[in-house]
């Protein structure tokens, strides 16, 4: 067994500040999706959310309190009493609930942003501690903008706060300001002058604007910090949050070096990383470390040779302890069922029977369209399944016609679940728009178009396309994927899958005004 003092806690913020990243709303059962991979993931406390903020937000929390019992679940309030209660309100029924308060305490907040000398933060902070501790045991506090606040007066706030009853004590690097050297020297100060310090968990959330939050979360450790707030892919406001997997895997690599332990399921960080990228939109770069494309990838001759003789000399980590599966069984259209499901599994997809035959019919549509599949390959037709939801309609067949000079034509023919087959064709500005256009027409749904790119999912000549498109209608806002190794036909399918999953919504908000009123304010 672990010293308690030498075990991190991972705490993950990816579905509150998360999904503060620009363009990564997500909607209840995304979240609950999510919360249910963390917990598989073997995060200590998920942060699911800020009730306050919105009747959405509160739901989220509320129900991932009552569906993901073993990690602890914690919600955001400021430090006033409607934010704490209604926290409490969406936590109540969490098995092992936290309550996370935060004020603000450097000079530039409390002149501009608060309005507040530093005696009335004090008193504030004291008061939301008691009011949070009031209702659960287990209080995180957070001064926020703490990396910038005059180190003697955080010392304060954080004494008075674990006083008041904090558990955890979290100090917010908030505008991703600070550097190693620096950050961990705050957190050296408020062991050596805050009196209780040992009282409570210091906890470290850094941000990442100038690239920084890592390293500055894993110099806060170095002092005994034990907390890291972190998301996975490393999304979140601005430049993101600290990197879940690089944390994790910084840690566990160099475990000479830190001494300290932290029971994530280290082959789950691949998985959690696509499900965030596939549900939140956000691409993980190619040379992101750990979950990138070419985290694992060599290139150079030398270094191949040098795997070659003995895989350490140009590798500190294996590929598949972050659930990479060992790619050197290609498949193919020969493959059988066995071989296709044992990678799907290890690719970290569980799927059910019916889920799996789809899976299988379209590896074997594709296996006929190109050689090699790989990976990726099979990640799309997996995802496909997993995150489908109901469709209104399916694409029968496309037609389109283009050249230089002349106007795009694009023709459609799309199913609808009640057996009706409908045809129609428009003009638009390249093949692409005028299958896009004709989309709309079909389904009377008409939409604004915020985002659009394609991109290969593995290589040579066969790849399949990925598309992802991101649309807006009546101010909800829509994203759809799909792959193909025909782009026209990935993104005439993305296009449908969004228009597919509005459609769905618009007829469940017809069938249930009610609970409609509710998610939509
Ligand atoms: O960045 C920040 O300061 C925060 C706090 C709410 C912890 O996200
Ligand atoms: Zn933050």
């Amino acid at each position: 067994m672990a010293d308690d003092n030498q075990r991190l806690i991972i705490f993950d913020t990816t579905l509150r500040d998360g999904e503060q990243s620009p363009g990564a709303s997500m909607n209840l059962s995304e979240k609950l999706e999510i919360a249910r991979a963390l917990e598989e993931l073997g995060v200590d406390v998920i942060e699911a959310g800020f009730p306050i903020a919105s009747p959405g937000d509160f739901e989220a929390v509320q129900a991932v309190a009552q569906e993901v019992r073993a990690p602890i679940i914690c919600g955001l309030a400021r430090c006033n009493a409607a934010d704490i209660d209604r926290a409490w309100e969406a936590l109540k029924h969490a098995a092992r609930p936290r309550i996370h308060v935060f004020l603000a305490t450097s000079a530039i907040h409390r002149e501009f942003k608060l309005h507040m000398a530093k005696d009335e933060i004090v008193r504030r902070a004291i008061e939301g501690v008691r009011r949070a501790k009031s209702y659960c045991d287990d209080v995180e506090f957070s001064p926020e903008d703490a990396a910038r606040t005059e180190l003697d007066f955080l010392a304060e706030v954080v004494e008075k706060a674990i006083e008041a009853g904090a558990t955890t004590v979290n100090i917010p690097d908030t505008v991703g300001y600070a550097v190693p050297e620096q950050y961990a020297a705050a957190i050296r100060h408020l062991k050596q002058h805050v009196r209780n310090i040992d009282d409570a968990v210091i906890s470290v959330h850094c941000h990442n604007d100038l690239g920084l939050a890592v390293a500055n979360s894993l110099a806060a450790l170095k002092e005994g910090a034990r907390q890291v707030e972190c998301t996975i892919n490393g999304i979140g406001e601005r430049a993101g949050n600290c990197a879940l997997e690089e944390i994790v895997m910084a840690v566990k690599t160099r475990g000479d070096y830190f001494g300290i332990t932290t029971p994530v399921h280290t082959k789950r960080l691949c998985p959690t990383s696509r499900l965030v990228s596939h549900v939140t939109g956000l691409q993980v770069q190619r040379n992101k470390a750990i979950v990138g494309q070419n985290a694992f990838a060599h290139e150079a001759g030398i270094h191949q040779d040098g795997m070659l003789k003995n895989r350490n000399t140009y590798e500190i980590m294996r590929p598949e302890d972050v659930g990479l599966p060992n790619t050197e069984l290609v498949l193919g259209k020969h493959s059988g069922r066995h071989a296709l499901k044992d990678r799907v599994r290890s690719l970290g997809y569980h799927l059910d029977e019916a889920q799996f035959e789809r899976v299988f019919e379209t590896f074997k549509v594709l296996a006929d369209r190109k050689k090699t599949i790989y990976d990726a390959d099979i990640e799309a037709l997996a995802e496909a399944q997993v995150h489908d939801g109901p469709s209104l309609w399916t694409l029968e067949s496309f037609h389109t016609s283009d050249g230089t000079g002349t106007l795009a034509m694009g023709a459609v023919c799309l199913a609808h679940v009640d057996g009706r087959k409908v045809q129609d064709a428009a003009c638009g500005d390249g093949p692409v728009d005028a299958v896009f256009k004709t989309i709309e027409r079909i389904t009377g749904i008409c939409v604004q178009l915020n985002d659009f790119h394609v991109r290969s999912v593995s290589s040579g000549e066969d790849a399949q396309g990925e598309a992802r498109v991101e649309v807006e209608y009546n101010g909800r806002v829509q994203r759809g994927h799909a792959v193909s190794t025909d782009i026209i036909e990935a993104s005439a399918q993305a296009f449908l899958q969004a228009i597919n999953r509005l459609a769905f919504k618009q007829r469940h908000a017809r069938l249930n005004p009610q609970t409609e009123a509710v998610t939509v304010s």
